[in-house]
């Protein structure tokens, strides 16, 4: 009797390890290509570090791919980790919203399961596993909310966007737009890409200090940190005071933007959260032990007006 319980446990302990229980918790021994936008920001360089981060930690063999801004090179990125057959997963951070569908359906066909992490896709849901990313458009209204209660509802306002096209340059314009429609004295006087990047801001910034009247701006409202600080640079050396005599507000709480605060030269910034590989990897173990999970892991973040804030919160 007892050596019948033995074949029972043995054959029971089999069946959960050839059922898919193999892959650990953490995914360690897996293979997870990665398809990264590139390093338009310091908070995407500091995105890819902490995904490495993380597959080391994990053990978890990363293929990293940086597109360097272009979808195409995403695909192609994609297209041939399919091909050779070698990943388990594939985590894809998209750099726009459209266009995904057919890859994403030769992932799927090839049985290999796409994590979606930071910007969204506009492709049926039933093609990726699940989205990791933060509420953008719950972040523009946020900056959008501080802007108003700071300006008593009277500013006009130059806007920075970001990369055109992209889930965090439209969403993050749809939150913002959609609060100050509600105040009258509200504007956007001029709005431009500057595609996430530092000097690209400065650029658009001392254009427009060149043909506005600078007392005629209020506050600049970037899509991200980055353009925030190029355009603190255009302000000064148009002999403005940034953070006085036009506020800023932005996206990101990367490490530079607290720098800005602290010297009162930015006003406030609404954090993006890099550590968004743990979920994700979280989700790529998960869905290869067959379970189901929602389309939306949605990482959370706050508008912060000064450091020790930020640093109360990250004790
Ligand atoms: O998709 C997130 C955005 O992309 C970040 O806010 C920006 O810094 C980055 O380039």
């Amino acid at each position: 009797m007892r050596f019948v319980r033995w074949i029972m446990l043995v054959l029971i302990l089999l069946g959960l390890v050839l059922s898919g229980i193999s892959v650990s918790g953490q995914g360690e021994g897996l293979t997870i290509g990665f398809s990264q936008i590139g390093s338009e920001s310091a908070w995407r360089t500091s995105f890819t570090v902490a995904v490495q981060a993380e597959a080391e930690a994990r053990g978890i063999n990363l293929l990293f791919s940086d597109a360097q801004q272009e979808q195409e090179n995403q695909i192609a990125a994609i297209r041939a980790w399919i091909a050779q057959g070698d990943v388990d997963a594939i985590i894809l951070a998209p750099v726009v919203t459209s266009g995904w569908d057919e890859v994403l359906q030769e992932a799927q066909d090839a049985g290999i399961p796409v994590v979606i992490v930071d910007r969204n896709v506009d492709s049926d849901p039933s093609l990726y596993v699940t989205r990791v990313s933060s509420d953008f458009v719950h972040e523009g209204r946020l900056a959008a909310a501080w802007l108003v209660q700071a300006t008593s509802g009277q500013c006009n306002i130059v806007e920075l966007q970001g990369t055109v096209g992209s889930a965090a340059a439209t969403d993050r314009q749809t939150g913002f737009n959609e609060v100050i429609a509600l105040f009258s004295g509200m504007t956007i006087i001029h709005s431009e890409t500057g595609n996430f990047v530092r000097t690209e801001g400065k650029q658009v910034m001392a254009s427009i200090l060149a043909s506005e009247d600078p007392a005629n701006i209020c506050a600049v409202w970037a899509h991200n940190d980055d353009m925030a600080i190029g355009a603190i640079e255009a302000i000064k050396e148009a002999g403005l005071q940034p953070g006085v005599d036009i506020l800023v507000v932005s996206v990101d709480a990367i490490p530079d933007i607290f720098n800005s605060l602290d010297a009162g030269e930015t006003n406030a910034t609404v954090e993006l959260s890099p550590f968004m590989g743990g979920p994700a990897f979280d989700a790529v173990v998960a869905t290869l032990n067959g379970e189901e999970l929602p389309k939306w892991i949605p990482v959370a973040g706050k508008l912060y007006t000064t450091r020790a804030a930020y640093d109360a919160d990250h004790q």
